[in-house]
């Protein structure tokens, strides 16, 4: 197991208690270059190639972002034990139409306020006059738009704030696959 994936484990073992460490940021490049940001609920580590995974809404601007650039980058910081994160990231995208396996896994592990929330409608379109967002749909199946996001990771830098001094690394892989650590100057 790579060093970073060690260091990742052991936070989210220690966080385990804190709803808020399962929320990063996630930084996409939109079509005209512009850097966008959001925050996204960290839904699995797949140890099978590395990927953070998350889900969402193939209407929402990170798909068409994430189509044009897939490079992204995620920073993550847990208070609790004052470490941040931040990975450089290849995004992809499935659907039930590519993965239906994968997007019935994750619908199935949603709550009803969670999934209600993919049938308000399209995300960032106009709402007339505070409409209320009724759902009164069969949401046993997930909805063509309902989708599964993997950022595998390339890079990471990891800064501890727990020490004095403080402690930074940085990992990536060499041209073999293998991955490397290297202490920096935090
Ligand atoms: C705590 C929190 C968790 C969120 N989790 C997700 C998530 O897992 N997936 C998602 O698509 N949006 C999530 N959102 C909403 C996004 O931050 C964002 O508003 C939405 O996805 C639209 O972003 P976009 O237009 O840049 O794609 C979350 C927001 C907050 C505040």
């Amino acid at each position: 197991m790579p060093a970073w994936n060690q260091r990742l484990t052991k936070s989210l073992h220690q966080t385990r208690n804190q709803p808020e460490s399962r929320y990063f940021q996630l930084a996409t490049i939109d079509g005209e270059g512009i850097p966008e940001n959001r925050t996204v609920v960290f839904r699995q580590l797949d140890d099978a190639d590395y990927s953070l995974v998350i889900v969402s809404d193939t209407r929402s601007g990170k798909w068409a972002s994430l189509t044009h650039q897939p490079m992204a980058s995620v920073c993550w910081y847990f208070s609790k034990t004052r470490e941040q994160y931040r990975f450089t990231v290849a995004g992809s995208c499935f659907t039930r139409n590519d993965e239906p396996t994968l997007i019935n896994k994750h619908w199935s592990k949603l709550s009803d306020a969670g999934r209600k929330q993919y049938f308000w409608g399209r995300p960032s379109s106009v709402r007339q006059n505070d409409a209320p967002l009724r759902v009164n749909v069969d949401m046993s199946q997930p909805p063509e738009h309902f989708c599964v996001m993997k950022f595998k990771i390339q890079a990471v830098d990891y800064l501890s704030l727990q020490g004095n001094p403080q402690y930074r690394e940085k990992h990536w892989q060499d041209k073999a696959g293998n991955w490397i650590t290297q202490p920096v100057i935090p």
